[in-house]
């Protein structure tokens, strides 16, 4: 079966969204938030489905919105939150319908770039202690990360060149 989509992975602040819609808009397809597909849907943001219900229930929301997503015949960019590609099983569950890329970022540039955002519950610490947290969660998630199918260096592009850079990727691997 050839791949259907392009799934961007990332640690938060690698450019997923950004990245994604400008991808999306080059290759003429539509750009699907997962984040704020599930906000929407749920009728609660992800930080508040944190809060009530638990990471457990945030990611299990998660699998089933990008499982449907896949599902679909239409070429779509998809950008999970920074999590997913960690979890047990994640990229395996895609592998036949989506091209993943991971667009690599160095922690510290990371924790830079999330420093004005404050709706990411894993982060939710201030200066040296979020690039703290950035730094376990690379450390954690990289082997996931780097098992996708291409990987894109994003610390010294701007989002146009990476969104350019996967584009091309995309053109030469899905349809
Ligand atoms: C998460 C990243 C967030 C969001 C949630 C969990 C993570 O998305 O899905 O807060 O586990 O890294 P971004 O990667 O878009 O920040």
């Amino acid at each position: 079966m050839t791949a259907r989509h392009l799934i961007l992975v990332g640690l938060p602040g690698a450019g997923k969204t950004t990245v994604g819609r400008l991808v999306a808009e080059d290759l003429g397809w539509p750009f699907v938030d997962v984040d704020a597909l599930i906000e929407e849907r749920v009728g609660s943001s992800p930080p508040a489905i944190f809060a009530d219900r638990g990471e457990a229930e945030f990611r299990k929301l998660e699998r089933r919105s990008i499982g449907e997503l896949i599902a679909e015949d239409r070429c779509q960019v998809i950008a999970p939150g920074g999590g997913w590609a960690a979890q047990a099983g994640a990229l395996e569950s895609v592998a036949e319908r989506a091209f993943t890329v991971y667009l690599q970022t160095d922690p510290h540039v990371a924790a830079a770039r999330t420093e004005e955002s404050h709706h990411r519950p894993l982060l939710d610490v201030d200066g040296a202690g979020r690039e703290t947290r950035m730094r376990e969660l690379y450390w954690q998630r990289e082997r996931s990360y780097d098992r996708c199918d291409a990987v894109v260096e994003t610390d010294e592009r701007t989002a146009a060149e990476v969104a350019r850079k996967v584009a091309e990727l995309a053109r030469s691997q899905v349809g």
